[in-house]
């Protein structure tokens, strides 16, 4: 799109936000502010200069409004995160999901600003049969993929009704640096291993996903972002690639040198297989990852070490 010069993203000091403030301090000339009020992301995740940080709550009108001064486009990455915490708190999860959705897209609605990514999950499918894609019926089995659900519905009707630029996106299984706080499978893998513990599988390893390297995520941000006639649409994010956990522990073996993997029971209501198809993404935005899982576990773990 052109016309931007500045961008706001929520949940900036984040886990994903901190990637894609570099990202895109590398490859435009925007000048950047983020909304995050620190429940798990540190403002040490950004350096001096990077970005204007605004610490508030996104879920609040007036701290949405404020945020969004002065400002043509936003990545929305503030959310109340993981499955696990929906289920023992929904109604939290729903001001910090839906509710925080809604904040931002109607404070963008009142501002004029037209220009939002949402970042949405796989979770808003639920146990769907791989490869997963755009036109399944999504079915979330958790308040967590519920309240995605909810983003992607307001963002496709803010467009349909306002005429806005709004695009979701559900990324697969996103790592990579600025992760320790995520209680995902490669950092925690590579925490371990660093630490010289074991490696722990829940089951036989054979559960897969789709892994996908956070420079590649921040990629496909920055083309759904800057991309023409795709608004109200949602995209898969992820490699197309299947790997199974096991799979993910004997590369993070390889790649880092000498730790055992343990097995533990398995989970229950843990899914057993996912993989993204990326063919709308490929064809509508030219995305495509190429990071290889193993290059990326070697990032993620040179971040790993400089920042202990
Ligand atoms: N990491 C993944 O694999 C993954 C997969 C699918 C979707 N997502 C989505 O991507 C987004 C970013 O995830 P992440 O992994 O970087 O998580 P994260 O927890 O590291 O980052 C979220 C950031 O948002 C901030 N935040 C949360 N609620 C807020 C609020 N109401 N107001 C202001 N700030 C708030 C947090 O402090 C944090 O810095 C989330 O929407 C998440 O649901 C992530």
């Amino acid at each position: 799109m052109a016309g931007i010069e500045k961008v706001l993203i929520t949940g900036g000091c984040g886990f994903i936000g901190a990637n894609l403030v570099r990202y895109l301090l590398d490859r435009t000339q925007w000048s950047l502010r983020v909304l995050d009020d620190l429940r798990a992301g540190k403002r040490a995740h950004l350096e001096d200069g990077m970005a204007d940080i605004v610490v508030g709550d996104a879920s609040v009108h007036e701290t949405a409004r404020s945020a969004l001064q002065g400002v043509d486009a936003v990545v929305h990455l503030a959310a109340q995160t993981g499955v696990l915490p929906s289920l023992e708190d929904p109604e939290r999860d729903f001001w910090g999901n839906a509710g925080a959705t809604f904040s931002i897209l109607e404070s963008c609605r009142r501002m004029g600003v037209e220009h939002l990514v949402f970042a949405s999950s796989g979770a808003a499918l639920g146990d769907a049969e791989s490869p997963l894609h755009e036109n399944m019926v999504p079915r979330p089995l958790s308040p967590y993929g519920a309240g995605k659900l909810a983003g992607e519905a307001y963002c496709c009707a803010y467009a349909a009704s306002f005429g806005m630029h709004t695009v979701a996106l559900r990324f697969a299984n996103v790592y990579g640096p600025f992760s320790r706080h995520k209680p995902n499978a490669v950092p925690l893998f590579i925490a371990r291993a660093l630490g010289g513990e074991p490696l722990e599988i829940y089951g036989d390893g054979s559960q897969t996903r789709d892994f996908i390297y956070v420079e590649d995520l921040c990629e496909g941000i920055y083309r759904a972002l800057t991309a023409e006639d795709v608004a109200g649409e949602v995209f898969q994010l992820g490699t197309g690639v299947e790997t199974s956990v096991r799979r993910l522990a004997d590369t993070v073996h390889d790649a880092l040198g000498g730790t055992e993997v343990v097995f533990k029971p398995a989970r229950s209501g843990e899914v057993r297989r996912s993989r993204v198809d990326v063919s709308k993404a490929r064809s509508m935005l030219s995305f495509e990852a190429s990071v290889e899982l193993r290059e990326g576990v070697e990032r993620t773990a040179r971040w790993f070490r400089s920042s202990s």
